[in-house]
């Protein structure tokens, strides 16, 4: 097993515009210092707000050790905590979702407010403080609809994020919205080949014939060209949607960590359907137009989102293993569509979902010959997989900082998600 000083070496010695070193993408060690360095205390992308839509609706997020309740308070505030009580550590909560007047301990019922304060907790005695045990609260931010956790004593900044997704979209009503249809695959793959699989169209044309329907492979388009060269098509559109407000043009955090651009489908494509026309008759975007094409944005570590003019989809990515990754896509329309009415649950989903089981298994491919000891890190294509570059030198530069920096895990010993 690696340890944080080998997992620092190899990428030192990385070769740039390359995959990475075999063991970064297989070894128990390696994904146990990428859970405490980048997992650990990144901002990372949990649940959505309309799922919290009522006070007292909560989901459950877990995290490697960790597992997170993000609860809707009586004041409407989205807070989260560990979900572990105060009393003997039992988990507080045991379902993924749920909604109840206050937070319950299954063990003792120690009873605790929405907001953390623990309430009741029977027979503990005359000296026994209930305001030294209220739950252990984690960042939590709603960013434009989308909850955000970190779990990290000191979050990172995140106030430009937030400030630009606002302005990004402006036009698309996630608080509104509703998940018409929710899936959870495992992916048996490392969580970076999940990334980098994700981050070039490069496959494209040999792996998703119904997403090839719609989305455009030239990476000129959709932002994916290593020189930022942009095709014709893609600045009309950016000009396009931004004369209406719709925000488009490409934006990029100076530590890499995000992007959004709006980019054209293929021809008159509206949305991700088999026809290319929208999937919802009420959309949750107030854009003008229907062909408003896709904002596609990242946040890494954990999530990916394609917002288009008539619904949005969101891909939020968990690692389970150096060698397995959950990928939980959902689909949101406006609250106010109807299926059978509005959209037809088919329409609106198959296209992603055959893309995802595309997507799962190349990314298992790769995965599996990796683990051959005749793997050694490839080239990636300039013209294709400007992205990989982009995910790459994000992963190595962000992990050389923690390893390196005054925010480097206390911790020396790392353990695994699974220990
Ligand atoms: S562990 Fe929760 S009430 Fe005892
Ligand atoms: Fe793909």
């Amino acid at each position: 097993m690696l340890r944080d000083t080998d997992v620092l070496s190899l990428l030192m010695r990385r070769i740039p515009a390359h995959s990475l070193a075999q063991d970064l993408y297989c070894d128990p060690g390696s994904f146990a210092v990428d859970m405490a360095e980048i997992w650990y205390k990144e901002w990372i992308f949990a649940a959505l707000s309309c799922e919290m839509a009522k006070a007292g609706e909560y989901v459950v997020h877990d995290l490697g050790s960790y597992s997170v309740v993000i609860v809707r308070g009586n004041d409407g505030e989205i807070r989260a905590f560990h979900n572990a009580c105060r009393h003997r550590g039992s988990v507080l909560c045991t379902a993924k979702k749920g909604r109840g007047p206050k937070l319950v301990c299954p063990y003792h019922q120690w009873t605790y407010e929405l907001d953390g304060s623990l309430l009741w907790a029977r027979d503990m005695g005359p000296d026994f403080d209930p305001k030294s045990h209220g739950l252990k609260s984690v960042h939590c931010r709603n960013v434009s609809g989308m909850i955000y956790i970190c779990l990290a004593e000191e979050a990172p900044d995140f106030a430009e994020f937030e400030a630009e997704t606002a302005r990004y979209l402006q036009l698309h009503d996630l608080e509104n919205s509703k998940v018409a249809f929710e899936s959870t695959i495992v992916e048996r793959g490392n969580w970076k080949l999940v990334w980098e699989n994700n981050r070039e169209c490069y496959h494209c044309s040999g792996n998703h014939p119904s997403l090839c329907r719609t989305f455009p492979e030239d990476p000129r388009a959709i932002g994916n060209d290593e020189t930022g060269e942009f095709s014709d098509l893609l600045e009309q559109h950016i000009e396009r949607c931004a004369s209406v407000g719709a925000l488009a043009a490409y934006k990029e955090a100076a530590l890499g960590d995000w992007r959004y651009v709006r980019t054209p489908l293929l021809g008159t494509a509206e949305s991700y359907t088999l026809d290319g026309k929208v999937a919802s008759t009420r959309p949750n975007s107030t854009i003008p137009f229907k062909n408003a094409g896709s904002l596609l944005k990242f946040k890494y570590p954990g999530c990916w989102n394609h917002f288009l003019s008539d619904h949005s989809i969101v891909f939020r990515v968990t690692p389970i293993s150096a060698t397995e990754t959950e990928v939980c896509t959902k689909w949101l329309v406006h609250k106010d569509a109807e299926e059978g009415v509005n959209y037809d649950l088919q329409r609106l989903t198959e296209v992603w979902i055959a893309t995802n089981d595309e997507d799962r298994e190349v990314v298992e491919n790769n995965q599996r010959g990796i683990l051959s000891p005749a793997y050694e890190p490839g080239p990636y294509s300039p013209i294709h997989e400007g992205g990989n570059i982009q995910f790459t030198e994000w992963y190595t530069s962000t992990m050389i900082r923690a390893l390196t920096g005054p925010t480097r895990s206390a911790r020396r010993n790392y353990s695994t998600a699974a220990e």
